[in-house]
């Protein structure tokens, strides 16, 4: 959906960024400037600053910038449309609100009174005799009452058409049986029904709907599961099973799994925090999710190379959004269902307790993947662990650490010391190499973060990043710049947002960062809030911009002539070539 500039001026008008800011950080005022902890990267000293003046932000750290919408958008993983919502509802204000968009809200609304509907239906069937099988397969599996309850879980019966007689009956439509996924179309159109002689699992959002819905054969039949496909009402890598119980969790963490019955499990256990991530990988969405709820994850996967292989990843996507992750070393059964039922809910409560964290896990790992009985392969165990230690910060998580590896490897203890100042030594070099390097091209600074956004010329930049900051703040200054087209620019970026600003000044808009949102990938605004961010001397504006516009137009040339150049020679070599 287009939001109407006038709306989003609107918005803007009534939004103080300061005041939005502190609603989830806390900030503290130094001279024209509020400051505090980045919250989007973890930091010990805030780099992170508010300008009231400008209404932006920008993060010194993390390098992440921008207007409110930015912000709201960072900070509730929301699209630009639901940040403007969001802050249009701190404001007071309607949404404007398109046909179009009233429509998919009707068919949303649509596909979650059918989606109740079906689940209804499903956990009806359990009681019916046709499903006496279900009802075993069930309690073999050890599941209460209670538990098939709270989990509104039920049964399609083994037919063609069984759920869509139902549905019929209370007023849907093929359509709208498509539209919900709860059907299949063979080829020739006609649908069938997708569960059939499934045990059923709905899925429920964060507000009670019934989004989707998981089915497993009683047998050893494949596909083990079936899933509802993507809807407009769910998004597999957006939605964790179990999140509408384990979301009101005292327990203050999360359990992640990785399937419909592991989860199912540990609730019947008394372990509330379960969620699973649904016949999809981990994304980092999901990661959000959790991140909204909890700071530290326990992932319980399963215990095979494909579940360690999960682990590891989903280490990386957690701990990229700031979760704590901790990793559970279920031993002795293959997945947390089975290793539960086996040893009971104390031993479980147990492996949570002393469940590791990620040193030890990455630890264990490197472990496993030598034989330590072997002299050579000794060697390449205490460096490799030795380069995980030597990156671990504090001296007594190296001392703990460093311990339990050489005990493990039965190394010296001092051998293992020595490799990680080793290694530790080497880093830091690297390291004062990197910065030297830095320092010595002064010029790298100046550089975007992204890499993709890197410039060409120099000289040129920044003078285009002296028009852009003028501009932006100021939009009639764009009245001196009449001769100075996007196509002088040497910076893609700076070019496009250039004819952007022109374009809305010619039509009578002004610009700030907001109106740029729309347009903009986030790493393209965090770059300008940078620029923004830059002091300027304010003493003479359109000197400034003047002489900006002069080296942007020189520069140009230069290149011009460079090209032609090119061309000449690529000419001159072709015609000595040429055979005489
Ligand atoms: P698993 O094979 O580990 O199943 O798949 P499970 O949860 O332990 O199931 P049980 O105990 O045999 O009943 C883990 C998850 O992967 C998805 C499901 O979400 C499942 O819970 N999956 C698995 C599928 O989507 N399709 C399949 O065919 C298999
Ligand atoms: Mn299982």
């Amino acid at each position: 959906m287009a939001i109407p500039d006038s709306f989003l001026d609107e918005v803007n008008a009534r939004t103080d960024i300061v005041d939005l800011v502190s609603s989830y950080v806390q900030l503290q005022k130094k001279g024209s400037r509020y400051w505090a902890c980045c919250p989007f990267h973890s930091e010990k000293t805030p780099s992170f600053c508010v300008s009231p003046d400008k209404q932006m932000y920008y993060c010194f750290g993390c390098h992440k910038g921008g207007g409110a919408i930015s912000f709201v958008m960072e900070e509730e993983g929301a699209g630009f449309v639901d940040a403007v919502a969001i802050l249009a509802q701190r404001a007071g204000l309607q949404m404007p609100e398109a046909d179009e968009d009233r429509g998919r809200q009707k068919q949303r609304e649509r596909l979650y009174a059918l989606n109740r509907e079906a689940a209804r239906y499903f956990n009806q069937n359990l009681s019916s005799p046709q499903a006496e099988n279900a009802r075993r397969y069930l309690a073999d599996r050890g599941l209460s009452r209670r538990t098939i309850t709270n989990f509104g879980m039920g049964y399609a019966f083994n037919q063609w058409d069984a759920l869509i007689k139902a549905m019929a009956e209370k007023g849907y439509s093929k359509k709208d049986l498509l539209d919900a996924g709860l059907v299949v179309a063979n080829q020739k159109g006609n649908i069938y029904d997708r569960f059939r002689g499934r045990v059923i699992f709905p899925i429920i959002d964060l507000r009670g709907n019934v989004i989707g819905f998981g089915g497993r054969v009683l047998d050893d039949t494949k596909p083990k599961y079936l899933n509802s496909p993507d809807t407009p009402v769910y998004n597999k890598s957006k939605n964790l099973f179990a999140m509408n119980i384990a979301k009101k969790s005292k327990a203050g963490r999360l359990i992640l799994t990785e399937g419909y019955m592991d989860t199912i499990s540990l609730h019947q256990g008394g372990f509330d925090c379960a969620v699973a991530s649904l016949g999809t990988s981990l994304t980092e969405d999901h990661a959000r999710l959790m991140a909204k709820y909890t700071k530290e994850v326990v992932l319980a996967y399963d215990g095979d190379a494909a579940g360690v292989a999960a682990a590891q990843r989903a280490i990386g996507i957690l701990s990229r959004v700031g979760l704590e992750v901790r990793v559970l070393n279920v031993t002795g059964a293959k997945d947390p269902d089975e290793f539960i039922k086996k040893y009971g809910r104390a031993a479980f409560q147990k492996l949570l307790d002393g469940s590791e964290g990620q040193v030890e896990y990455r630890l264990l790992q490197i472990q496993k993947k030598y034989d330590l009985t072997e002299d050579s392969q000794k060697v390449e165990y205490l460096q490799e662990a030795a380069r995980l230690i030597a990156q671990l910060s504090s001296p007594v998580e190296r001392e703990i650490y460093g311990g339990r590896a050489a005990a493990a490897a039965g190394v010296d203890r001092k051998a293992m010391d020595d490799e990680v100042t080793r290694q530790r030594k080497r880093s830091s070099w690297q390291q004062r190499r990197r910065e030297e390097r830095r320092a010595m091209t002064p010029t790298a600074n100046l550089q975007p973060e992204e890499r993709k956004l890197r410039y060409q010329n120099m000289r040129s930049a920044m003078a285009e990043e002296g028009v852009i900051a003028l501009t932006l703040m100021d939009s009639d200054l764009l009245a001196l710049a009449d001769d100075l087209s996007p196509e002088q620019f040497s910076s893609e970026l700076l070019g496009r947002v250039y004819g952007i600003l022109r374009e809305r000044w010619q039509e009578g808009k002004s610009s700030t960062l907001d109106n740029l949102t729309a347009l903009l990938a986030p790493e393209e605004i965090s770059h300008l809030t940078k620029i923004m961010q830059q002091p300027q001397t304010r003493a003479n504006n359109e000197r400034a911009l003047a002489d900006y516009i002069k080296t942007i137009q020189s520069e140009c040339v230069k290149r011009q002539v460079a090209d032609d150049s090119d061309l000449l020679a690529v000419i001159q070599r072709k015609t000595m070539e040429e055979p005489k």
